[in-house]
């Protein structure tokens, strides 16, 4: 579909096919990223992995993140945490068996990132970091004129939005700074594992790098995790409770399956999740249904190409809908279902390098680099919530009028919070 958006050449691609074309073969050319207002204020001037326009500060930049900080390697060494905060989460629903998942999934995952990030977590009534996070997510991912009419910036002036993203960003520019500034004290404790700050600080004094990455640099990779990281991940689990507990058959499956392999340890470990055949479907169908980012992230062309017989020109804005091509009769049978099985005879994956009807995680070179590291978080949560309790909606609610509304923003969010009561099993 292409469309004059403002005065944005837009295309939207919709189909498997068009995916294809654009990821596979025209990859190079639908690598840039639009500049736009908001994302290049956080992003430190498109500073960031996500924000940087195509060449070669964005290649060796993302080749730092993934080497440096996401590779599988890396992710394993933050087991420890993610192990903590599991039992944290699961303590806090055996405390209130009524719980509201969609808070409990935000904090779960943002306590994960912020201390894999900057080796601590900010909780126990610091409410303004959340807040915080909330407000960036909501100028990131809300509307913005200029970014359809770029000549009506100065608007930005009088309808306040300056002024709030002004603010928000000098409160997230002062945290990091005061971050980094702990880090670099020589007084200060050593952790048990180096943290993100602590390897972009390392890579910053290593002559032997590429490139060399200053402050704003190091606090535009921190935005891309704290932002790129936490919400996504939250988001997924959600979404797949709510799926989950629409359709019990599935549910059953999935904790026969988590008990069986928990047997003798109440709790599923990490290096259980191998075995987890059946989740790993659930997942799948999950992300398929409800991808957390349903529009990818916006890319832009890099110059003219010939898209099945259209000549699309250059700095053409560009939506990958994830959403409707993963609900496409064309691939999908029955699609609107959530139905796990489909996967079973099927090699189809969501790494987006070999198939394109499923695509949670987008695709090509500026695919998601975060895969192992969010897959693994929503695999051992889901896991083990699955395992320690049965789950139910609370009293008088039905199945079917559970609300399924996606609100609009940055990820796709369930619109109303999911509240679950959580029954403690004897294991
Ligand atoms: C369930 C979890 C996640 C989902 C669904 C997700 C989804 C996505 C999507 C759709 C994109 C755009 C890809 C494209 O343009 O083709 C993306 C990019 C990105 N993601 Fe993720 N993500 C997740 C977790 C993470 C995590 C945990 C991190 C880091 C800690 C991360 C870091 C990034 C970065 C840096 C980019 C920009 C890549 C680039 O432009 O080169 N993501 N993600």
């Amino acid at each position: 579909m292409f469309l004059q958006l403002g005065s944005i050449p837009t295309l939207v691609i919709c189909s498997a096919d068009s995916a294809k074309e654009i990821f596979k073969t025209h990859d190079v050319v639908f690598s840039g990223r639009p500049v736009l207002y908001a994302a290049k204020k956080f992003s430190y001037n498109c500073a960031s992995v996500s924000f940087a326009p195509y060449g070669e500060y964005w290649r060796e930049i993302r080749k730092i993140m993934i080497l440096e900080l996401l590779s599988a390697k890396r992710v394993k060494t933050f087991q420890a945490v993610r192990d903590e905060e599991v039992a944290v989460l699961l303590q806090i629903v055996a405390r209130n068996s009524s719980v509201n998942l969609s808070e409990l999934a935000l904090s779960f995952s943002n306590n994960i990132i912020c201390r894999v990030a900057f080796g601590k977590k900010f909780e126990n009534g610091n409410t303004r970091f959340l807040e915080m996070l909330h407000e960036t997510q909501g100028l990131l991912g809300g509307f913005c004129m200029a970014d359809f009419f770029p000549w009506l910036g100065w608007l930005n002036k009088l309808n306040g939005l300056e002024m709030r993203l002004e603010k928000c960003f000098r409160e997230l520019d002062n945290f990091y700074d005061k971050v980094i500034e702990e880090h670099l004290d020589p007084k200060r404790p050593k952790a048990e594992h180096e943290d993100v700050v602590d390897v972009l600080l390392q890579v910053q004094r290593d002559p032997s790098q590429a490139i060399t990455i200053n402050n704003d640099q190091i606090k535009g990779v921190l935005t891309d995790i704290f932002i790129a990281g936490s919400d996504t991940t939250a988001t997924a689990l959600v979404w797949i409770m709510a799926d989950l507990i629409k359709n019990p058959s599935v549910m059953k499956r999935a904790q026969e399956e988590v008990r069986e392999v928990s047997k003798g340890k109440g709790k599923v470990l990490e290096r259980d999740l191998s075995k987890l055949n059946y989740l790993k479907l659930v997942i799948k169908e999950g992300l398929r249904l409800h991808p957390p980012a349903p529009l990818l992230v916006p890319r832009e062309t890099t110059q003219s190409c010939i898209i099945e017989g259209c000549q699309v020109p250059p700095k053409t804005r560009v939506f990958v809908n994830a959403k409707v091509i993963g609900r496409d009769p064309k691939y999908w049978e029955d699609p609107n279902e959530f139905r796990p099985e489909r996967f079973l005879d099927s090699s189809v994956d969501f790494k987006g390098q070999n198939y394109f009807e499923l695509l949670p995680f987008g695709a090509g070179r500026r695919g998601c680099p975060g895969i192992n590291f969010g897959v693994v978080l929503i695999e051992l949560a889901l896991a083990n919530l699955l395992c320690r309790f049965d789950w139910q909606l609370p009293h008088g609610v039905k199945r079917e009028d559970l609300d399924m509304e996606e609100a609009f923003g940055l990820t796709m969010h369930k619109k109303i919070p999911l509240c679950l009561d959580a029954t403690i099993v004897d294991l």
